[in-house]
């Protein structure tokens, strides 16, 4: 892999709130057109890793976090209009329909306005909000207001999209057609993706994934983990992911009560 497909490197990634460390040493890398899945329990650090990411945190003392070769959080700027964020907590206008609030977003995005309106359709099908567009957001039902979230993180056609749980609370069949659009601009657009789900079946369609519990307990590409674990299992067929998760993380929290590490 040449260096300038590196999108985004984290090294040595500590956060501590008071004296409770959220995160330690953590490692990550993201190339150019990669979906990387980042995958743990509550409270495992995803929303504080994504938060350093785009400069909301400060990391502890000795962090190293590069996005398109910048320094985090210090050259963030230049890299800002290359990014696309959907939160974890819905942070939209309410009182503005669906519509309204995606011509906001892209005029502060300054879309070229030739193409705008055909986009915001295009990216309304893609959401399946059509129909509803013109529906103010709180009248709108929870799924809803999250599509109309990923819509708008799309809007200005990012080199790296930053997906915080972006399929809670979407139906199964549209949560197929959201991973269909992340496979489809990941490789045919090199968009490169940092998601985080608590879906397990989904983690499946991630190019690499990380366990994440302060820290990656666990790393590399989902068959290839699955064989590993049906190896180390013995077992007849390949294990799904959630039995590869919960032997990763089991493992990781028996090796912190016996105080050592993985
Ligand atoms: N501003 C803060 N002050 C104190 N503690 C915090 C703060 N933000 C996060 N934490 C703590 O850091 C830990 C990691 O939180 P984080 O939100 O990153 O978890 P998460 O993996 O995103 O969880 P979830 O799957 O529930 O979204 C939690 O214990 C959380 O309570
Ligand atoms: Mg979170």
């Amino acid at each position: 892999m040449i260096k300038n497909d590196l999108v985004v490197s984290i090294h040595n990634l500590s956060k501590t709130f008071g004296d409770f460390k959220a995160l330690e040493d953590l490692e990550i890398t993201i190339n150019k057109g990669e979906i990387f899945g980042l995958i743990g329990p509550n409270g495992s650090g995803k929303t504080t890793t994504i938060n350093i990411l785009l400069g909301l945190l400060k990391a502890d003392h000795g962090a190293e976090i590069k996005v398109f070769g910048h320094s985090v959080p210090s050259e963030l700027p230049k890299v800002f209009p290359f990014i696309g964020y959907m939160p974890q907590d819905i942070s939209l206008y309410m009182d503005l329909s669906i519509i309204q609030n995606l011509r906001f977003f892209a005029n502060l995005y300054d879309i070229n306005s030739n193409n705008k309106m055909n986009y915001i359709d295009e990216i309304l099908e893609l959401v399946d909000l059509t129909e509803f567009k013109n529906r103010q957001l709180n009248k709108c039902s929870g799924g809803m207001q999250r599509r109309t979230s990923l819509a708008i993180a799309l809007l200005h056609k990012p080199k790296l999209l930053i997906l915080d749980e972006p399929t809670v609370g979407v139906d199964p069949d549209l949560r197929y057609v959201f991973w269909e659009y992340f496979k489809k601009i990941s490789k045919e657009q090199g968009t490169s993706i940092l998601i985080t789900t608590h879906y397990l079946a989904e983690s499946v369609k991630c190019d690499k994934i990380g366990f994440i519990n302060k820290k990656i307990i666990k790393y590399g590409i989902p068959l290839d983990l699955q064989n590993e674990l049906k190896t180390i299992n013995n077992a007849p067929k390949l294990p799904d992911m959630e039995e590869v998760f919960m032997y990763w993380n089991h493992k990781h929290k028996k090796a912190i009560n016996l105080g050592g590490n993985v």
